[in-house]
């Protein structure tokens, strides 16, 4: 299969990560999660960085246009992208529709991970990422194997800035009301899979591969 194009949609700790982590190991996908990417940011301390800051330690959403610009940019530079983060409100989907048409590509299938809030707020207590390459770990399910080094690159793995739990509540509730009418939009275009997030990352993924007609390894 090549060339897929495939986004991840999901609330916050849905597992979109542990999920795009899956499939860019088995279909040589280019992972672009914008979270990641905003985090580099502030990492590097970039204008950028400057600005997301302010919206991420909040909870909120970064504005449209700052986060269509780096998308645009990303997907003009790479073929067959797994987009996990983006799009998350209607103008960031309506963007996206335009720049595949603009570059002549399309998108295959926006898989939606479905998972219980309950389960999120415990499994975002016990996150820690890998704050070089962004890979997720939890302290209960999947804990890197050297303490505090990430197994993928070495990197530092630590908590997240906004895995404080008001930040989460908050984090949940710019979901229902921003990102979740996303799903509505992507299913009248007959593109939209759903997933169950409640089970194993295994469990979940195992699903994913079912839907998308993929051989499982
Ligand atoms: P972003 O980094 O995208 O965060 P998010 O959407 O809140 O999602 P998370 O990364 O928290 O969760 P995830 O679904 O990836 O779950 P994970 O796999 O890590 O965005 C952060 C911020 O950046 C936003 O709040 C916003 O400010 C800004 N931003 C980003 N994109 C933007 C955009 N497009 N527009 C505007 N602003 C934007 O899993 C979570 C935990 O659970 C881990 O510990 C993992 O090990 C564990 N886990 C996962 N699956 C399972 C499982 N099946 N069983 C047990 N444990 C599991
Ligand atoms: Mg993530």
């Amino acid at each position: 299969m090549t060339s897929l194009n495939l986004v991840l949609l999901g609330a916050p700790g849905a597992g979109k990560g542990t999920q795009a982590e899956l499939l860019v190991r088995d279909l040589s996908l280019v992972h672009l999660s914008t979270g990641n990417l905003l985090r580099e940011a502030v990492e590097s301390g970039t204008g950028l960085g400057r600005e997301a800051a302010a919206f991420m330690d909040q909870g909120q959403l970064v504005p449209d246009q700052v986060i269509i610009g780096l998308v645009r940019e990303f997907m003009q530079e790479h073929r067959g992208c797994l987009l996990d983060g983006f799009p998350r409100t209607l103008p960031q989907a309506e963007a996206l529709t335009e720049l595949f048409q603009e570059l002549e590509l399309e998108l295959n299938h926006v898989i939606e991970v479905r998972t219980d809030p309950e389960l999120i707020v415990s499994r975002l207590q016990q996150r820690l990422v890998c704050t070089a390459c962004g890979a997720p770990y939890n302290l209960k399910s999947k804990p890197p194997k050297a303490e505090g080094r990430c197994d993928l690159c070495q990197g530092s793995v630590e908590r997240r800035q906004d895995d404080e739990p008001e930040t989460i509540r908050k984090r949940l509730a710019v979901y229902q009301a921003q990102t979740a009418p996303l799903v509505d939009y992507y299913q009248e275009k007959g593109i939209l899979l759903t997933v169950d997030g409640d089970l194993t990352p295994e469990g979940t993924y195992a699903q994913i591969q079912a839907a998308l007609g993929v051989d499982s390894q």
